[in-house]
């Protein structure tokens, strides 16, 4: 079930209603509570909940069958359903329709813990003209069959679970450094000092490509590394396999299913995060990135 206190937040003015939220909130903490009760405690209190709310929803009927039938009364009714709180009650009920973009969020919270069990996500960006644009993250644009199938269940709730939706499209993602920790991505006043070094222009690390380059630190560092570019994703890693620490400029970067495979004895790699898919453990060192101002920094020493 979608989560109450999130359809709350997203649909009430901030500072409006802080009751209503409250009270959403202690909703979801008890179906949250719910789910951890064992199958018959569960099922009882599960017929409870569908029987208040059956009350709830034929009371609501009643009032909105009543007011919608008299023109004294119909304007008041259409200034309610205007209210985001009345909204989202009498859309939680089903007696109105929630907006499309309310109602694809909806959908895709019932399969995101599908999509982040594979370590993927999606986000909504709009609806326009019956297409839905998303952005996808993590494994929903890595190996090839797990992206399909997490792309094509993205694909099928939004068009099947949400009238008037009948396309979904795929929106690149701005190009972006892979997760690494905070503090080693600051940039401080002297970039030479700690380490940072300019690669270049992002366009000089095309989308599909992997980019060598010999970088020298401030401190005199010289560092072989290469910088991969997934779908705009940028991650930069020293020039050696885990293997036997041979270059891997010459590698074969596989954008379709997110690997990067050493050309010496074919290790296979993940391409944003450098993990080992043929020896599980092994590691390529990933080096911190900034895309700032256009250009690519890379930080090789610490
Ligand atoms: S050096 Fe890469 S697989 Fe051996």
């Amino acid at each position: 079930m979608t989560a109450i206190a999130d359809q709350a937040n997203s649909t009430a003015p901030r500072g409006d209603e802080p009751e209503f939220e409250k009270l959403a909130k202690r909703v979801d903490e008890a179906m949250r509570a719910l789910a951890g009760l064992d199958p018959m405690s569960r099922a009882i209190a599960e017929e409870v909940k569908a029987s208040v709310e059956a009350v709830h929803r034929a009371g609501l009927v009643s009032i909105v069958r009543r007011l919608k039938a008299d023109d004294a009364t119909r304007e008041a009714l259409f200034e309610l359903v205007d209210d985001p709180v009345v909204h989202l009650l009498l859309s939680l009920h089903e007696i109105v329709r929630p907006d499309p973009m309310t109602l694809a969020n909806r959908v895709l919270t019932e399969v995101r813990p599908q999509l982040q069990s594979h370590g993927g996500d999606v986000a909504l960006v709009r609806i326009e003209d019956g297409t839905a644009f998303v952005r996808l993250e993590g494994a929903c644009n890595g190996c090839s069959m797990s992206s399909v199938t997490l792309r094509n269940l993205v694909e099928g709730a939004l068009t099947e679970g949400v009238p008037g939706v009948t396309a979904v499209e795929v929106l690149p993602n701005e190009p972006s450094p892979t997760l690494i920790p905070l503090e080693a991505l600051r940039i401080g006043r002297d970039p030479a000092q700690e380490g940072w070094v300019k690669l270049g222009p992002t366009t000089g690390v095309p989308v599909g490509e992997i980019t060598s380059a010999g970088l020298t630190a401030g401190t005199g560092e010289f560092v072989e590394v290469i910088v991969v570019n997934v779908e705009q994703r940028l991650t930069a890693y020293r020039n050696e396999c885990a293997h036997e620490a041979l270059p891997l400029d010459n590698a074969m970067l596989d954008v379709s299913n997110g690997t990067l495979t050493c050309p010496w004895h074919g290790f296979c790699y993940d391409a944003t995060s450098g993990e080992c898919l043929t020896a599980p453990g092994a590691q390529l060192e990933q080096l911190p990135l900034r895309v700032d101002g256009g250009d690519v920094w890379v930080r090789v020493v610490s």
